[in-house]
């Protein structure tokens, strides 16, 4: 179906008019793209958004963009509706021109759209990038009622993607990818539990798990969004880092689809002595373990990556010279492994509660390895194991290593 005004005919369209602002300007690099911004201080007195640490998460959605277009064989239509000024757009336009086909991004902050607009004619992306000064909610309706569709959507907002995720389901073609990045780690993780319930709708944890919980409490907010405008949601790729955590997930239409990603919700319940977790359907039976059990959720029960996007997403790397390439390539490898390895653990917080030495890293495994498991460290958290060993047999083999 045609889009029924021209892109450059939705209100808010920023027109090409490259007046830079009233500032002091500032030459940075990312990836491979120079671009100018205004001078400050540090990030956070700047007139503008733009936060270098960041790059590992504009790295994450070159990387997925560039995949998803391989897998389907076509350019893709990108949507970034809290773009700040643009960089992300502007490095997959340079770095993977032959993954897009066009971006739209939008800001409301009149000074960002300048900063974009500056940028985007000096580095020549003059046809395929728009900008717009609207805010999200109300530019993702006008898209919608003008019939455009993308085939990724990343969402990056400050703090928590919920106000924004049901406007995003009407502007998705079928089998499109989105990224949400939330920022609101001190309610996700369980500092302010009630934050999390009331932006979530399901209860945190803070405990070793916290961070994973976290992920899939996100999770859970967007299934049950997905489920309301009959659609399905499989997780690709999720990553708990820095202040913030970011799911890959792809949809699919339906009410089967959406019931089937519906029965992934339910309960975690942590035992408080060895640390073991287990995952519930949402009427399922509560577990007994060796100690009491923390609960928390409703959340997503299912899995947080698919192995073939993550194999894909390491083959990529090899080739493609990104910023934060290590840190990525270590997530992957757990994505690989996460269908053997459920069992996640704090060592460090385990060694504590057992009132024992903590062994080194190196001994562990050899031990762990020795009895028959596979274990990794996880990226999810400082000094966690994901391992297919049993968190019984773990404590025993804790205890072992500490009478050494
Ligand atoms: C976390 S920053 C985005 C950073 C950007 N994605 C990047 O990679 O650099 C969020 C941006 O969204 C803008 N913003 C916040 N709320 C908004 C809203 N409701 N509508 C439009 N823009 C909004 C802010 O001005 C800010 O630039």
């Amino acid at each position: 179906m045609s889009n029924m005004r021209k892109i450059s005919d939705i209100n808010g369209y920023v027109e090409g008019n490259s007046k830079w602002p009233d500032f002091d300007k500032k030459i940075c690099e990312e990836g491979n793209v120079v671009f100018t911004i205004p001078k400050s201080e540090n990030i956070y007195d700047a007139p503008i958004f733009f936060n270098p640490m960041m790059n590992l998460n504009r790295d994450l959605s070159i990387l997925f963009t560039k995949n998803y277009s391989e897998k389907i064989n076509r350019k893709l239509r990108i949507f970034e509706p809290l773009a700040g000024i643009g960089i992300r757009a502007m490095r997959m336009l340079k770095e993977i021109p032959e993954s897009v086909e066009e971006i739209v991004i939008s800001d409301y902050n009149t000074i960002t759209n300048s900063v974009s607009n500056y940028n985007k004619e000096k580095l020549n992306f003059t046809n395929n990038l728009h900008i717009f000064n609207r805010e999200t909610r109300s530019l993702t309706l006008d898209l919608a009622e003008n019939k455009y569709k993308y085939d990724y959507i990343d969402l990056d907002p400050f703090g928590s993607p919920s106000p924004y995720i049901d406007f995003m389901w009407p502007v998705l073609n079928s089998k499109a990818l989105i990224s949400v990045t939330a920022t609101d780690m001190t309610a996700l993780c369980g500092v302010y539990p009630m934050a999390c319930f009331r932006k979530y709708g399901g209860y945190p944890i803070n405990n070793q798990h916290n961070h994973e919980t976290a992920i899939r409490i996100l999770l859970g907010m967007v299934v049950r969004s997905a489920g309301r405008h009959e659609k399905g949601i499989t997780p690709i790729f999720s990553i708990s880092v820095d202040h913030y955590a970011k799911i890959f997930f792809k949809i699919e239409n339906g009410r089967g689809r959406a019931n089937k990603s519906m029965e992934q919700i339910g309960f975690s319940f942590t035992c408080d002595n060895c640390h073991e977790i287990y995952y519930e359907k949402i009427d399922g039976e509560i577990p007994k373990c060796c100690g009491e059990l923390q609960k928390a959720g409703p959340l997503w029960i299912g899995k947080l990556f698919d192995k073939d996007w993550c194999e894909r997403g390491l083959k990529s790397l090899e080739t493609m010279k990104l910023p934060s390439e290590k840190r990525i390539a270590k997530q992957l490898l757990e994505g690989v492994n996460e269908e053997d390895l459920k069992g996640f653990f704090q060592i460090s917080k385990l060694c504590k509660k057992l009132k024992i030495s903590q062994p080194s890293f190196t001994d562990l495994f050899s031990k762990i390895d020795e009895e028959g498991f596979k274990v990794i460290r996880s990226q999810f958290k400082d000094q966690v194991i994901r391992t297919n060993i049993s968190g019984r047999k773990l404590v025993k083999i804790l205890k072992e290593l500490a009478e050494k």
